[in-house]
């Protein structure tokens, strides 16, 4: 039985590491199934939870989705709770950017996770985290719609601030009226004209570069 086996490990304290899988199951368990869950995980995967490393969650986090179908009956539920596991999954392991090829509109819901998922590797708040998946969307899109595709870049940052980076790429005929555009005077013939605006606000920092041989723009946020 599930809950004997979990009654032989500690509850606490968990690793750095560790606390945020804790805190990613957080909306879907109540707290003691919570622990249960990571406790039984863990030992299925030989992790000692109080002094996991990144990587050792990761193998946790594998085992995860075993013992949630145990605690977690609602399909909805378990199925937006292994996509959030999978984000964590799917964060980078180092420094090294991740690029999403957007070609289709599928592809901007990769970049969201994506950058969900970098925005959990760097432990950012869950309104920081929204920010910056608000932001990537909005470039995301407006390479899509605008340019016929392009590249979304996501690297975590370390050093000097930790944070995250994004940089969106494309080969499109560039932004006519950028100075309307940021200043809110650019009336747009397809949405609010408010994306690239709203990213710029939202984000620590806002570079953009653009011409008839596409568009560059790289954002950044800190934790
Ligand atoms: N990557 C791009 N390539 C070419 N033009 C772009 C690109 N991104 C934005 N634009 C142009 O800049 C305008 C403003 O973009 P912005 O994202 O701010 O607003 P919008 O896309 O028009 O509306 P919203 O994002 O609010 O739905 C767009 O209408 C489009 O003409
Ligand atoms: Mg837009």
């Amino acid at each position: 039985m599930l809950a004997d086996r979990i009654r032989e490990r500690p509850a606490a304290p968990l690793s750095r590491a560790a606390s945020r899988l804790d805190a990613l199951l957080e909306p879907f368990l109540a707290a003691p199934n919570r622990r249960a869950l990571l406790g039984s995980s863990a030992a299925r995967a030989s992790v000692d939870l109080a002094s996991a490393t990144e990587d050792e969650v990761r193998r946790v986090a594998a085992e995860l989705p075993r013992g949630l179908r145990v605690f977690l009956t609602d399909p909805i539920e378990l199925d937006a709770c292994l996509r959030r596991i999978g984000d964590l999954d799917a964060a980078p392991d180092s420094d090294a950017a991740v690029d999403v090829r957007i070609e289709t509109e599928d592809d901007i819901l990769r970049c969201r996770g994506r950058a969900r998922a970098a925005a959990s590797r760097m432990g950012f708040s869950q309104v920081v985290a929204t920010k910056l998946i608000t932001a990537v969307s909005e470039l995301a899109r407006n390479a899509f719609q605008y340019a016929g595709g392009g590249t979304v870049s996501v690297r975590c940052l370390f050093e000097p601030r930790r944070g995250v980076e994004v940089v969106a790429t494309d080969s499109g005929p560039g932004i006519a009226h950028l100075g309307d555009v940021l200043a809110g005077t650019y009336k747009s013939k397809h949405g609010m004209g408010m994306g690239l605006r709203g990213t710029k606000a939202l984000m620590d920092e806002f570079d953009i570069r653009t011409g008839p041989r596409g568009t560059t723009i790289t954002i950044r946020k800190f934790l």
